[in-house]
């Protein structure tokens, strides 16, 4: 999920649950196995069992192939180590494990060097269908997958030095957008023009897997760089709008200019709210925005 603004609400519960851990500069910590109860393991079997019944069909391809070339199971908390040695094979990418949400430097650090921060607990049985912060199952399922596509794999990167670049520019809550609606909330379109998920957000949600597709109130717009960079987030209930890719080259190539005159720009332009339809959209679906409301926008 992204790391953003939402670190320094996540210290609290993270000292409480690491006291004993040993964390090293740069954030990670080995995987403490040993940890898991069998209660944990039992809730990633549930996660991953409801998420295996409904998203063939829907999750892009690209997504599901991840899934089984990593071999991740139903059983329960899979071993990072291990799935770094098969993900390492196909893309040259690592998990590192983490204690929860890390400071937005160490975070785009570690992806410009090709390892993704896995958060290392699972979250409760009362927790099922919401979660404030990234857990395993979130991390895992919903994000290591898409890391065996190449491409995919190294957009992740490029958005990694992306963001070391943009701190300096002061520019990090554009480049958080682009996070949020593609990585996190993304759609992607088929070459028969059904719409599938690619956002890991979306991927680890079971409600959300089903209403970013089924429902009429979000909107779907046809992704753009600099409207999604201007464009708030909804962090606290399903997104009101997602923006709709063709292909991984189309989000890569958009992305590959340097942003530093783009940032510039974006300063004197308005941010849109996360519910806006702009005139120069290409709208796919205009949604009803008939879902619940209330929260904040970033
Ligand atoms: N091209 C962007 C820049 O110069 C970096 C980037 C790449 C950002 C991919 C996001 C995704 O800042
Ligand atoms: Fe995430």
């Amino acid at each position: 999920s992204l790391r953003v603004s939402q670190f320094r609400r996540s210290t609290m519960a993270l000292a409480e649950r690491h006291d004993d851990l040993v964390i090293r500069a740069d954030y990670t910590h080995d995987q403490p196995l040993e940890r898991y109860t069998a209660e944990d393991h039992a809730v990633w079997r549930d996660l991953f069992r409801r998420q295996a019944a409904l998203l063939p069909g829907r999750a892009c391809d690209a997504f599901l192939d991840g899934l089984k070339g990593l071999g991740v199971a139903a059983d329960g908390v899979p071993d990072f180590e291990r799935l770094s040695d098969v993900l390492e094979k196909a893309t040259g990418w690592r998990i590192v494990c983490v204690p929860g949400l890390v400071p937005d430097a160490i975070f785009f650090g570690h992806l410009a060097t090709r390892r993704f921060p896995v958060t290392w607990w699972i979250r409760k049985r009362s927790q099922l269908d919401y979660l404030q912060e990234p857990d395993c199952f979130h991390d895992i399922y919903g994000h290591v997958p898409l890391l065996m596509n190449p491409v995919f794999a190294d957009y992740m990167q490029a958005y990694g030095k992306g963001g070391l670049k943009a701190a300096g520019l002061n520019a990090l809550h554009h480049l958080a957008r682009l996070y949020w609606y593609t990585v996190e909330f993304g759609l992607i379109e088929q070459k028969n023009g059904d719409l599938r998920i690619y956002g890991s957000g979306i991927l680890s949600s079971k409600t959300e897997s089903v209403f970013c597709l089924d429902s009429n109130a979000p909107n779907r717009i046809r992704f753009d760089l600099i409207r999604v960079m201007r464009t708030r987030y909804r962090i606290d209930t399903f997104q009101k709008s997602y923006f709709v890719i063709r292909s991984f080259d189309e989000l890569f190539d958009a992305t590959r200019p340097d942003f530093t005159p783009l940032y510039a720009q974006l300063r004197d332009q308005p941010d849109f709210g996360a519910a806006d339809i702009a005139l120069q959209d290409s709208v796919i679906t205009r949604g009803t925005l008939d879902a619940k409301q209330g929260g904040w926008e970033a």
